[in-house]
């Protein structure tokens, strides 16, 4: 069977780094258009160097805050304008917040918990409420919200990350009710995947371990994510909604 993949269109929200730019990488090479923003102007610019010359007509970059509602709603407007048709929206920005392992919920600050839910749980709300917006997007598109194990269960030491992870999945679940299969609306929960906020975890904390002992006792990869993401968005999951897909090695098992 042919991807169903190859001349789609899709959105990827925080796709300059880690999963996102796996995911990215991966739709360029498999025939699909881009139109993908980040909040970094230097990981953008990394992503837009190394597009093979065949691809960068197929990739429509821009700098954007998820957090920022009318950019990020701007941001679509003109991804449908320079492509037209558009198939799905992965959604990778998010945090740990700084204190992510360290800091009990009475040691959190209200600053940090701000950024924390603003980032994880508008931002998503930002990208579902334009996105999802009747009409926006072609018939039977997807959309894939990255979220974490911790979308289900707690976390030491990091309570308010959890709870936004967990606010996001009932956000996704919803959202697939109330679209009616017009659109399909699915979480991605990741374990422990080697990225560049992993390896910025694992500089900061001491022994940073959130799943010690998985069936696959390995961490997993970007590209593991974006294989998983990228079924998700395509044709070959249309009777999947409203759910979360586990990518981490057994750790829930
Ligand atoms: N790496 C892990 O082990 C792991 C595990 C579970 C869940 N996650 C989640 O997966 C998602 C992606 O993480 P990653 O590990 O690929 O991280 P990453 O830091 O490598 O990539 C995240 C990208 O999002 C961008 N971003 C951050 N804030 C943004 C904003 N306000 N607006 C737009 N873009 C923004 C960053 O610039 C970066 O390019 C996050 O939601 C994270 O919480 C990661």
């Amino acid at each position: 069977m042919a991807s169903s993949i190859a001349n789609m269109t899709y959105i990827i929200i925080g796709g300059a780094s880690g999963m996102g730019l796996a995911t990215v990488q991966t739709l360029l090479a498999r025939g699909a258009q881009v139109a993908v923003c980040d909040i970094s102007e230097k990981n953008l610019e990394t992503l837009l160097g190394s597009l093979a010359p065949q691809n960068s007509t197929k990739c429509f970059a821009r700098i954007v805050d998820v957090t920022d509602r009318s950019a990020i709603d701007s941001f679509f407007h003109a991804a449908e304008e320079h492509f037209g048709n558009l198939n799905g929206i992965a959604n990778f920005a998010g945090t740990g917040g700084h204190g992510l392992g360290t800091e009990a919920v009475w040691q959190t600050t209200e600053e940090e918990y701000n950024f924390i839910m603003n980032l994880n749980v508008k931002g998503l709300f930002n990208v579902l409420s334009s996105g999802l917006d009747p009409g926006f997007l072609a018939d039977r598109a997807s959309v894939v919200h990255i979220g974490s194990i911790f979308s289900q269960k707690g976390f030491l030491n990091g309570a308010v990350f959890a709870a936004s992870k967990h606010a996001a999945l009932g956000m996704v679940r919803s959202a697939a009710k109330e679209t009616e299969g017009r659109a399909r609306v699915n979480c991605v929960l990741p374990g422990v995947i080697d990225t560049p906020m992993h390896r910025a975890n694992l500089a900061r904390v001491k022994n940073f371990t959130p799943t010690p002992a998985t069936p696959i006792p390995r961490d997993g990869t970007a590209q593991e994510v974006a294989n998983v993401v990228i079924f998700l968005l395509s044709e070959e999951s249309s009777f999947v909604t409203g759910d979360a897909w586990n990518v981490d090695g057994g750790a829930n098992a």
